[in-house]
């Protein structure tokens, strides 16, 4: 088990759908967004200061941009946003021909190209798909048949792409080509037993350890990818955790996101923060947000 300092609370923020923290170490600020409230969140650890933004749609990703600004998910499209003035440039649509789905999880690899999954907003067909986007552009679909596109990561090595469909319960990876974006040999790295909640967000540490967040389980759990084995969890007071990701100035801090959706009041009153950002500090740095590159 890793060890970690107390778990903080650090923005009581009560989000409907806290998702997709992501580390702006330009900005010095950790990005994050509620899917539900449709708001970009930026916290800015050096001042505790906090800034939100209001968009038109649910915001369902946030992801900083290599020179300056964001990009950012929406249901139907991927948006340049500049945070200064809010405007936007559209760089792909996503399935406008496919309105029962919505984008969900994006993240960029180590190339700096952005991965986003979309989702049956139903939560039970597979009709979702994982595309990448890269600055040469245009959008192209590289899974299909998903039915919760979440969790994306690549291996300290950048040869291992993680990926997510949550209610398969299981982390797949695949054989990583840095040079074309391509992924092959599709293998299950982990099998999360029902009973712990169903695998969402994650992210990886320096030393290839997947840290993994449980919706319905209350905890982000750490699993080492080459064995599948559980090495450890934090516990969260907050049932639904979405996603985490490392940030500061050292990459030891784990910023952790949770939402208070299908939650009854019972249970949003013993878990009054839910849907706030955690944050503990870990022993193992952790790998770097990408940016996208554009
Ligand atoms: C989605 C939610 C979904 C949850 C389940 C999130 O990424 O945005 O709509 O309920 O995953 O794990
Ligand atoms: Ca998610």
């Amino acid at each position: 088990m890793d060890s970690w300092q107390e778990l903080q609370l650090v923005v009581d923020k009560r989000a409907e759908l806290g998702e997709g923290p992501s580390w702006d170490k330009i900005n010095k600020r950790l990005l994050w967004v509620d899917i539900f409230g449709q708001k970009i969140h930026a916290f800015y650890p050096e001042t505790g200061e906090q800034r939100e933004w209001k968009e038109e749609a649910y915001v369902t990703s946030v992801v900083p941009v290599l020179d300056q600004g964001v990009v950012v998910t929406l249901p139907h499209g991927i948006y340049r946003v500049d945070l200064a003035d809010s405007s936007s440039t559209l760089l792909a649509e996503v399935e406008l021909d496919r309105l029962g789905n919505r984008c969900n999880d994006a993240k960029c690899d180590p190339q700096g190209r952005l991965w986003v999954g979309t989702m049956d907003r139903t939560e039970r067909q597979p009709t979702g798909n994982l595309y990448r986007l890269s600055k040469a552009g245009p959008l192209r679909q590289v899974v299909s048949g998903v039915t919760i596109s979440n969790g994306l990561a690549w291996s300290p090595d950048g040869q291992v792409m993680y990926y997510i469909d949550s209610p398969t319960h299981q982390v797949m990876a695949y054989d990583f080509d840095s040079v074309s974006g391509g992924i092959a040999h599709p293998r299950v790295a982990v099998t999360v037993p029902p009973q712990l909640g169903m695998p969402d967000g994650m992210t990886v540490d320096a030393q290839g350890t997947l840290w993994v967040c449980l919706w319905g389980g209350s905890r982000v759990t750490q699993w080492n990818p080459l064995d599948g084995q559980l090495l450890g969890e934090i516990l969260i007071p907050a049932p639904n955790v979405t996603s985490c990701a490392f940030a500061g100035d050292s990459l030891d801090e784990l910023y952790i996101t949770t939402a208070r959706t299908g939650l009854n009041a019972e249970t949003l009153a013993q878990f009054p923060h839910t849907g706030g950002l955690f944050r503990v500090k870990t022993r193992v740095p952790g790998l770097p947000t990408q940016a996208f590159v554009q």
